[in-house]
């Protein structure tokens, strides 16, 4: 059972853009039920597709599936906070990228703002197949570099817990307010400006 809120009901933009930027959330309400590698290559294939500098594409996905032998491994790394609700998605990943450059060696200084887009990609795709696609920084870094043998110049970036939707009331005490209703977002005005940097904080 599906019984978390459509977003689109929620959110409305100030601005005419697609829903699927509004469509995309990250919820965490999950059924338990396996994600096919099918659909997992239909969201890596969205990540491919990014832009990134000198086409680098220095993002790198490491998957577990539930329900097999790669699993605990993965769920280990979670926060406490976060593995109360991820014990319900169907994949976990971690998403790690180059800090070098592949043609000479130099950092890379956008290693994690080409690995954010790349992520992005894969959210919107997950957002229009109506799967969740949550992103998460609450993991043992150190623990994901050691156990997943991730060498020295790669940067662990983050986590993402994909699923299908689930009920609101299966989510443990705590969190099922964080549900219900999608977030909103700070006006244009506070984000952006014209000319030299004008902003409070
Ligand atoms: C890099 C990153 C790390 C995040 N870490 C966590 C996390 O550890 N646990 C969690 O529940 N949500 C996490 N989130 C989800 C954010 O709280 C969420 O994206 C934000 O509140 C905006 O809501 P929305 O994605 O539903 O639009 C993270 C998001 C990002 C992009």
């Amino acid at each position: 059972m599906n019984s978390l809120p459509d977003p689109l009901q929620h959110r409305t933009a100030d601005h005419d853009i697609d829903d699927i930027f509004l469509k995309r959330w990250s919820p965490r309400a999950m059924n338990g039920e396996p994600v096919a590698q099918s659909d997992l290559n239909r969201l890596l294939e969205a990540a491919r597709w990014a832009p990134s500098t000198y086409n680098e594409q220095e993002w790198r996905y490491l998957y577990a599936h539930r329900d097999t032998d790669h699993w605990e491994t993965f769920f280990s790394l979670l926060m406490e906070a976060n593995q109360a609700w991820c014990d319900q998605a169907g994949v976990l990943l971690v998403i790690a990228s180059h800090k070098t450059f592949s043609r000479n060696g130099k950092p890379n200084g956008v290693h994690s703002f080409d690995a954010g887009a790349s992520f992005e990609n894969l959210a919107l795709q997950g957002a229009s197949m109506d799967l969740v696609i949550h992103p998460m920084a609450g993991f043992n870094r150190n623990k994901a570099q050691q156990e997943l043998l991730i060498p020295e110049d790669f940067h662990v970036d983050a986590m993402v817990a994909i699923g299908h939707p689930g009920d609101l009331a299966s989510l443990p005490e705590g969190y099922v307010e964080m549900d219900r209703a999608p977030s909103g977002r700070k006006p244009i005005q506070e984000i952006s400006c014209e000319g030299r940097f004008q902003f409070e904080g």
